[in-house]
C-alpha cells in the first residue's frame, strides 16, 4: 500500500501516475470542446419538412432530430425556427425529444442523465450544465430548412420566404 511519497514503491508510483495523467486529459479535453467535435460533423445541411421525419416542423411546438441526431430542430412558429446541438453540455449525454414530435407547452427540454433543463433556444435553464447548448442557423425557403453551424443571417429564428 502506497500511504506516501516515501513508502511508495516504483509500480505504486508509477500506478498513481498514469492516473493523474488520464485525470489530467480528461479535465483538459473540456465537456464543451469534446461535444463540439461531434457538433462539427456537419456545417451546413438542409431538410425537406414535407418529408415524414420531419413534418412534425410545420407546426408550431414540433421538434426533430437531423443529422443522425445530433442536433435538433425547433419549430417556434409558422415562421420561427430554432436549431441547436443533441449534445448535453454538462456531461455529453444525447438529449431527448418526446416520441409524439412536439414539445409539451412548457416548452422544456430535460437531459435525462442529471435533469438539466434547456429552453426551445438551447438556452439553461437549470443546471447541472452550466453552458447553452450549442446553437445553429436554421433559415427556411419553401419546404426547405438550411441548418448552418455558421450564422446564415443576423436572426435566431428565420421567416419563410
Ligand atoms: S449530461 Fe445532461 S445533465 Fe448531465
Amino acid at each position: 500500500m502506497c500511504k506516501n511519497s516515501v513508502s511508495c514503491s516504483r509500480r505504486e508510483f508509477c500506478q498513481k501516475m498514469s492516473l493523474a495523467a488520464l485525470t489530467a486529459g480528461a479535465a483538459a479535453c473540456g465537456l464543451e470542446s469534446c461535444s463540439t467535435r461531434l457538433d462539427e460533423k456537419f456545417s451546413t445541411t438542409t431538410i425537406d419538412i414535407t418529408q415524414p421525419a420531419y413534418s412534425v416542423l410545420q407546426q408550431p411546438t414540433g421538434i426533430a432530430y437531423i443529422e443522425a441526431n445530433l442536433a435538433i430542430v425547433y419549430c417556434a412558429s409558422a415562421t420561427v425556427y430554432y436549431a441547436f446541438s443533441s449534445i448535453c453540455t454538462h456531461a455529453g449525454c444525447q438529449l431527448s425529444i418526446p416520441a409524439s414530435g412536439f414539445l409539451p407547452a412548457d416548452g422544456i427540454i430535460t437531459c435525462g442523465c442529471h435533469n438539466a433543463e434547456f429552453s426551445t433556444q438551447g438556452q439553461v435553464l437549470k443546471g447541472p450544465a452550466q453552458r447553452n447548448l450549442t446553437k445553429y442557423y436554421p433559415v427556411l425557403s419553401g419546404h426547405a430548412l438550411m441548418i448552418s453551424t455558421t450564422p446564415l443571417n443576423a436572426d435566431t429564428g428565420t421567416s419563410k420566404s
